[in-house]
């Protein structure tokens, strides 16, 4: 037997037992007469003692013990003289009387402890090593609760978890496809879920009635600190169900592991409607930890004879609470945030409702004490507060003043990793214009049901944009966590909408031609969602990457810097796919 316990579970109750423990070496201290060895493993440290008085060459041996070695020690639980109050197994030791070397180690390239002195890169080229640190393997610890939550919760509501093709057909909307050639099919490629979609569908087309899938999905697209080209979704659809069905399962779900995993009750989540989103906070996904919700003062800001306002489709802003101090540094801060190119404003106004009920701003040459209170009355200011302004073309400002906003909240302290505000947010476009390829593309996927009083405007193209869908998103913190919407059943209006989205019959019969002669043989309404697992784990957890909570991630270039993929293949393997490589 290579261990009795783990290196994290014995206490005082266990002094006077003998026990053979197992793991690697954390640290060692010799003080002469005494040595000491941290040993741990994925349970936690225990303290080995070595006695030069009683047992020098053993003593000794433990003295040569490197970091990282793999050792096993068998020796009696005894209470410690100097106790540690930070680990539980802090008041014992054990008193060492076998120890065995069951492997060397190199010298890691970087501490091995909670707080490691080595870079992103670093741990990550040696990310095994970077695991046994104790963050990383919680994060792998709470992602493991989390997914056997998900696990019980649904299969006990009758879902079944069905595994569906890693290998399927590439389909050219939403992200890019990652491709696989097909050796015995030359010059032809699958491709790697984008999700499951289809599959899922056809699993209501054949009577699974609930299914769920926790499953791993694949999208070429630009890399962000919550978005790798391999994540795993909680994949889930219904059948005979509405929206409101759809909405209560999950929010239950979501409440539950709320409920498990941070012991927070909530009641029912927030809705809020996609343009009510966009009008108060300017993003479909807004962080409601905090207010400072839009203010449109377009009609009191026109006609002081200020041309950028005069001029603006919109003029809207937030309000500081209490910010009305802030210096001319801080206030040009702001300014040169908003005009960062990401965010890509022209410039901010800024209103100070002073503490004595005086104004000063940064258009006190049109705007005199009058008009600005009147200013400040539209945007609910009071004195003391700061007001933020900005003008433009109205969504293009709304955009910019959501980065504002978030600015605002991060740098108040508003927006706080513990403090949990979910919400759905509902009715989003069904279509959306892209000015590029001057076309429309559905904003969820080509699946996606309108809402059923909306469905007519399907027949007048003027009206395309005001489609609303019976779509959802699952927004935590600003972050969607999840969204889904009810699935078009009927082989008629899929069709509409195919024809909608610039497809011809033949191009969609290529596409979706499987899936369309499936609902031909009687498709039952149906509707789900897919969570974004890795998403989810990281803001339980209150973090901001998701890297942190997949063992072997990949950087924001694409690549496992451990394993070194991507990588060239060989020029057998090449042929064999006939596949002819010519990289400039
Ligand atoms: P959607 O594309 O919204 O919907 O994806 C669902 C959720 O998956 C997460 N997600 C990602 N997480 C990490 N890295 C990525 N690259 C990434 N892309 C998406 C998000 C998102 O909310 N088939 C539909 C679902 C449905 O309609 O049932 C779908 O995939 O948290």
């Amino acid at each position: 037997m290579y261990r009795t316990n783990t290196c994290g579970e014995l206490r005082l109750a266990n002094a006077g037992q003998t026990v053979t423990l197992a793991g690697w070496v954390q640290r060692s201290r010799d003080l002469g007469g005494m040595t000491f060895v941290d040993l741990r493993d994925r349970y936690g440290i225990t303290q080995l003692a070595f006695n030069m008085e009683t047992n020098a060459p053993l003593c000794e041996q433990a003295r040569r013990l490197g970091r990282e070695f793999v050792v096993q020690a068998t020796g009696v639980v005894i209470e410690r003289s100097s106790k540690n109050s930070k680990i539980p197994t802090g008041e014992i030791e054990i008193e060492v009387a076998e120890l065995r070397v069951l492997n060397e180690a190199k010298t890691p390239p970087f501490t091995i402890e909670e707080q490691s002195d080595g870079g992103d890169d670093l741990r990550m080229r040696y990310r095994y090593l970077d695991i046994r640190r104790s963050p990383v393997r919680r994060n792998l610890e709470m992602r493991h609760r989390m997914a056997m939550l998900v696990r019980n919760y649904l299969s006990d509501r009758d879902f079944l978890e069905i595994e569906t093709p890693m290998l399927i057909k590439s389909t050219p909307e939403g992200a890019r496809d990652f491709v696989v050639p097909s050796r015995m099919n030359p010059g032809e490629f699958y491709a790697l879920p984008q999700s499951p979609q289809q599959y899922k569908q056809l699993l209501m087309v054949a009577g699974m009635d609930r299914y769920f899938q926790i499953v791993r999905c694949f999208r070429d697209e630009d890399l962000r600190a919550d978005r790798q080209p391999e994540f795993t979704q909680i994949d889930c659809e219904m059948s005979f169900v509405e929206q409101e069905d759809v909405l209560c399962m999950f929010e239950g779900l979501a409440r539950h592991l709320f409920k498990e995993m941070k012991g927070i009750d909530f009641g029912q989540f927030q809705r809020i409607t996609w343009h009510d989103a966009m009008r108060r906070f300017g993003s479909d996904k807004p962080d409601m930890r905090f207010g400072m919700e839009f203010k449109e003062i377009t009609d009191v800001a026109k006609g002081r004879g200020f041309g950028l306002f005069d001029s603006s489709e919109l003029v809207v802003g937030i309000v500081a609470e209490g910010c009305a101090d802030y210096t001319r540094k801080q206030l040009d801060a702001l300014t040169d945030f908003v005009k960062r190119p990401q965010v890509g404003a022209g410039g901010l106004v800024y209103v100070k409702y002073n503490a004595d009920g005086t104004f000063k701003s940064s258009v006190d040459k049109f705007f005199d004490a009058d008009a600005l209170k009147a200013v400040a009355d539209a945007m609910g200011a009071k004195p003391g507060d700061l007001m933020l302004i900005l003008c433009g073309p109205a969504m293009k400002t709304r955009v910019q003043l959501c980065a504002l906003r978030l600015e605002m909240g991060s740098r108040l302290g508003l927006r706080d990793p513990q403090q949990f505000a979910p919400l759905w947010v509902v009715d989003f476009p069904l279509l959306e214009w892209d000015d590029e390829t001057q076309r429309f593309y559905a904003m969820h996927h080509p699946f996606t049901a309108p809402k059923p009083e909306d469905e007519a405007l399907l027949d007048d193209p003027a009206r395309w944009g005001d489609i609303r869908a019976n779509a959802y998103d699952i927004v935590i913190n600003g972050c969607e966590v999840g969204g889904g919407s009810i699935r078009i059943h009927d082989r008629t209006l899929q069709n509409k909408m195919f024809h909608t989205l610039g497809f011809t019959d033949e191009q969609a019969a290529a596409q979706f031609g499987f899936l369309m002669d499936a609902f031909t043989y009687g498709a039952p309404p149906h509707a789900g969602l897919a969570f974004g697992f890795d998403r989810l784990c990281s803001i339980f957890a209150g973090a901001d990457s998701i890297r942190d909570f997949i063992a072997f991630p990949k950087n924001n270039a694409g690549r496992d810097v451990m394993s070194g993929s991507p990588s060239p293949i060989s020029q057998e393997q090449l042929d064999e796919l006939q596949i002819k490589v010519d990289v400039k």
